[in-house]
């Protein structure tokens, strides 16, 4: 995946004293952990684990519950511009481990449908299908489970990361673009849409798109993104509506 946001699957955390400070990193400051290398594993493993042993988001996500240091993003978002609103239905789009949904339920929502390559854990409220959303088959199959339509269509996909820049550019607006053009198809009027893009943000005919069809588009970066990553979130609010050209 392009990043390791969603993946504190409990397998490799730090099980180490907590924080008293809610894991703001404030006592650790001049603290941090070093990993050793050790035989048979690769250095960048390595760097990823002591990455994650000194992000305090990591540390957070795990005192309060969340499933995802991702979860912290889409707090930020729904703080700033009142994303989810009581008994919305929403879909989630790369949801595992479940990070989004638990924020989209404790905030209000009714339901959510989330689909991932990977399985997620089961979470009340919420039903998952483990499916590549690119198939030609899963944006019928999320609208079959969702029975209607969306009140906000959420998408944190990341593809694997090939190190090659324009080719790893390429999959993300590839997912984004197929995420958006499922938010015009099943959105309420008055919904919104949020999905991870890379710095440069949402381009060419997805953003005419956008532009068309929601009253507002904001490029955003939460603070909880990590800075030397290129994701940043396309949000638009205020869905118009279609009227069958779109
Ligand atoms: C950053 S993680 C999502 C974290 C999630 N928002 C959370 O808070 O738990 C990105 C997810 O996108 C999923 N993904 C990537 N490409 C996908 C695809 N084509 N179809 C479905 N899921 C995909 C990955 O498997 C990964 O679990």
């Amino acid at each position: 995946m392009a990043d390791d946001e969603g993946k504190d699957d409990g397998k490799r955390r730090w099980t180490g004293e907590r924080d008293k400070d809610g894991g703001s990193g404030e006592r650790r400051r001049g603290l941090s952990k070093r990993v050793k290398t050790a035989r048979g594993r690769k250095l960048s493993s390595t760097l990823w684990l002591q990455r994650q042993l000194n992000d305090p988001y990591v540390q957070r996500a795990k005192e309060e519950g969340w499933r995802s240091r991702a979860a912290f993003k889409l707090i930020e978002l729904d703080d700033r511009f009142a994303l989810i609103k009581p008994n919305d239905r929403v879909v989630d789009l790369g949801a595992a481990p479940g990070g989004w949904a638990q924020v989209a339920l404790t905030r209000g929502a009714s339901r959510v449908i989330g689909i991932d390559l990977l399985e997620v854990e089961p979470l009340t409220g919420a039903d998952f299908v483990q499916m590549d959303f690119m198939d030609e088959d899963a944006p019928a199959k999320v609208l079959e489970m969702l029975g209607g339509k969306t009140d906000l269509v959420l998408s944190d996909m990341a593809a694997n990361t090939t190190g090659h820049k324009t080719t790893d550019h390429l999959r993300v607006v590839a997912l984004a673009e197929a995420a958006a053009y499922f938010a015009l198809e099943t959105l309420n009027p008055g919904g919104s849409f949020i999905a991870k893009v890379f710095q440069g943000g949402t381009e060419g005919e997805m953003l005419i798109a956008l532009k068309k069809h929601f009253e507002k588009i904001r490029h955003v970066k939460p603070k909880s993104s990590r800075a030397g990553s290129p994701e940043t979130y396309v949000v638009a609010t205020g869905f118009r509506g279609i009227s069958g050209d779109a």
